[in-house]
């Protein structure tokens, strides 16, 4: 029963644009068919039910209308076999909506046994990604047609990875683990969103989401993970601003942020909260970067997360040596 309604909402889903329709993005998960035809399927019920209801709405006002006085009659109290229909038939919708339902979530609950696993970190406003070799992006890789497995968490409230294409949502929680897990059916290029509210930059809590063809992510991997050896420390310390998140708060060309911008900022004297004031030297970028909220700077809040664990010693002196290439404020 449920391989006719299914194919049915299939049918009206394709031709509603092969997986692209003006209400959703094109489908590049296996996923992705599941969902759309259940969303398909309770969309067209709701539309076949709002024109019945509107017609005999209509019918009975017309048909019904007073006309005159006339006396009050009683009306039916029992008709088992109308009560029977009105009652089965939606029965049989929901039970049908149920099984469809159910049986997605079950699949997207469970992730295969040979997935390959990526841990997700949310915070405050950005991603980040570590790969199975130890690698930390913002932007999440991945290869094609393998099924891919996220084990995430969250640093401080509560995050919602989402990529629209993969129909995957999965709420991002501080002190516990939730998965997420997709197969991409196709090479692109997409976006990892925030979907739950976490603050004042929720809106701009993206990342960049690539799906590499086969046999290229393994290339990708391996190229990407040793840039902090290969490039010179104030380069690597570019990329490392913008892939681990520090881009999301200080900027670079002297505009204010959720913290104090990067431009020329080596060097300058700085006012803490508590009322003394130091100069931005090596020792103050990495006591800030491993320790945000030892010496806050006044007019800013203590939102940073701390990076302690999480930058190795070579990437925070090339932190150190992007700053300095920025500009000496002394
Ligand atoms: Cu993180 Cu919204």
């Amino acid at each position: 029963m449920t391989g006719v309604f299914a194919g049915a909402a299939k049918l009206i889903s394709v031709l509603a644009g092969a997986g692209r329709s003006f209400w959703l993005p094109a489908q590049r998960s296996v996923h992705g068919a599941r969902v759309d035809d259940l969303f398909y399927f309770i969309f067209w019920i709701s539309v076949f039910f709002f024109f019945v209801i509107l017609a005999m709405a209509t019918f009975f006002i017309l048909r019904y209308r007073r006309r005159g006085e006339i006396a009050a009659q009683d009306s039916a109290h029992h008709n088992i076999g109308l009560e029977l229909i009105w009652s089965g038939i939606p029965l049989a919708i929901v039970l049908v909506i149920f099984v469809m339902g159910f049986r997605a979530y079950m699949d997207l609950a469970t992730p295969p046994e040979n997935s390959y696993e990526i841990l997700a970190t949310a915070q405050r406003w950005n991603w980040s990604f570590t790969y199975p070799n130890g690698y930390v992006d913002s932007e999440l890789h991945v290869p094609v047609e393998r099924p891919v497995k996220l084990t995430m968490s969250s640093q401080d409230v509560i995050h919602s990875f989402f990529v629209p294409e993969l129909r995957v949502k999965q709420d991002v929680v501080p002190g516990r683990y939730t998965q997420a897990w997709f197969q991409v059916t196709e090479p692109f290029e997409g976006t990892v969103l925030c979907a739950e509210y976490c603050g004042t930059s929720h809106s701009l809590m993206q990342s960049r989401f690539v799906a590499h063809a086969p046999g290229e992510f393994d290339a990708w991997l391996e190229k990407a993970a040793d840039f902090v050896s290969r490039l010179p420390p104030a380069e690597a310390g570019k990329l490392l601003y913008e892939k681990r998140g520090c881009q999301q708060c200080h900027s670079i060309d002297g505009k204010g942020g959720i913290g104090p911008t990067f431009l020329g900022s080596f060097g300058s004297r700085r006012q803490f909260v508590d009322g003394s004031t130091g100069t931005v030297d090596e020792n103050y970028i990495r006591e800030s970067v491993l320790n945000p909220r030892a010496k806050l700077v006044a007019g800013f809040d203590p939102v940073m997360p701390t990076f302690q664990g999480r930058l190795k010693d070579p990437e925070v002196q090339a932190i150190i040596e992007y700053i300095k290439s920025l500009g000496n404020g002394g």
